[in-house]
């Protein structure tokens, strides 16, 4: 890698999520993004002709074999990862990999043992990127709160509640969590897994419960985890995807408990109050695309200069234990209501 040049870039998957990864890359320092592909040509097409790629591509072993690239973006489900990381890794191309690394967490741990450290992987985490989650982690430190006692970070939304017209939210988003059998926690939650090891430091699965509301989906919609920190600390991690009344896509709620000061976010309102008083308040929008700038240029910059990544894949592998460890504890979700043809019989 020439250490004054760009590091050259392909994209895989050109999907949903990819349009937030394609303006973090057109913000990037450092790096461009000069081949993309998709199976399906016209999403190829489509990102190229917005960001002013060249190269167009609908296998990814074909972009790799024209070479010439030193890093991939991989923003495909999450059952093509392994395949994708190991192609790259054949390549001699380093990966950002978007999260869920694999569907579980023994394919996570016997593809880095495959890829046995010839390239380097880190993790699209974003969300621990995000803005009020980087403040909570500053006045941690800096001992504003004093000790923190408890901890509960929450995402509450209805996006998979029907509308009048029967179309759902969530799945028009997504169409492939209808079939997941791991949804919420594996797709969503382990987002607010991370981000708490990221605030907290290790933390253990204590117990979990799963549930399903939605008659659309076969996976759990609503999950409850207790957790212990390595000093402790009770925390919870919760989310429910049928929440009436709450926005559709809703950003997190967080409270944490200190002896000094406590933290409310709510509504992209971060309030520090107790023994002194701050309140910030965010752009949601903006927050959320900044997270994919930083975690993108966070992957650039320590590509260059030769540090770690703070979402490497061995990182990773942490926050998929706890999401293994989840699913075991819970069992099956249970349902909480008939499905939709039941009712209507
Ligand atoms: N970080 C986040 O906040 C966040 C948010 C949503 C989704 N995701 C993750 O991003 C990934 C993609 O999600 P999405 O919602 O964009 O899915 P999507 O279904 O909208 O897009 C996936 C794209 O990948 C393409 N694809 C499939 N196999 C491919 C292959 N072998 N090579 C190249 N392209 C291939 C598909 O044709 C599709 O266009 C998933 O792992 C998902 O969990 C992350």
């Amino acid at each position: 890698m020439d250490a004054r040049a760009d590091i050259r870039v392909g994209v895989l998957g050109c999907g949903m999520i990819s349009a937030d990864h394609f303006r973090a890359w057109a913000g990037c320092r450092g790096a461009s993004v000069v081949a993309v592909c998709d199976p399906d040509r016209r999403r190829a097409e489509d990102r190229a002709a917005e960001f002013g790629i060249q190269a167009v591509y609908t296998a990814p072993e074909a972009m790799l074999a024209a070479g010439g690239l030193d890093a991939v973006d991989i923003i495909t489900p999450r059952q093509t990862h392994a395949t994708l990381v190991r192609l790259a890794a054949d390549h001699g191309v380093h990966a950002l990999c978007e999260k869920p690394l694999c569907p579980t967490y023994e394919e996570a741990r016997a593809l880095m043992q495959g890829v046995g450290g010839r390239v380097r992987v880190m993790v699209n985490e974003n969300w621990r990127f995000r803005a009020y989650f980087r403040q909570i982690g500053e006045w941690i430190r800096a001992g504003r709160l004093g000790t923190p006692v408890q901890a509960r970070l929450s995402l509450w939304r209805s996006n998979l509640i029907p509308r009048a017209d029967g179309t759902v939210i969530a799945l028009q988003r997504q169409p492939f969590v209808a079939t997941e059998p791991r949804y919420l926690v594996a797709e969503s939650l382990i987002h607010e897994l991370d981000t708490v090891r990221s605030l907290f430091g290790e933390v253990e699965v204590v117990s979990a419960r799963l549930a399903r509301a939605s008659t659309d989906v076969v996976g759990e919609d609503a999950a409850a985890i207790l957790l212990e920190t390595r000093a402790g600390m009770p925390l919870v991690v919760e989310g429910v995807l049928s929440a009436a009344g709450h926005a559709p896509r809703a950003p997190n709620r967080m409270e944490i408990a200190g002896t000094r000061c406590s933290v409310v976010l709510e509504g992209a309102v971060l309030r520090l109050f107790g023994a002194e008083e701050e309140e910030l308040r965010y752009d949601e929008d903006a927050v959320r695309q900044g997270s994919f700038d930083a975690s993108v240029q966070h992957f650039v910059d320590q590509l260059r200069a030769g540090g770690p990544h703070e979402t490497s894949a061995e990182d990773q592998l942490r926050t998929l234990a706890l999401v293994e460890r989840t699913y075991e504890l819970a069992g099956p979700a249970r349902p909480l209501t008939r499905r939709r043809t039941a009712v209507n019989a």
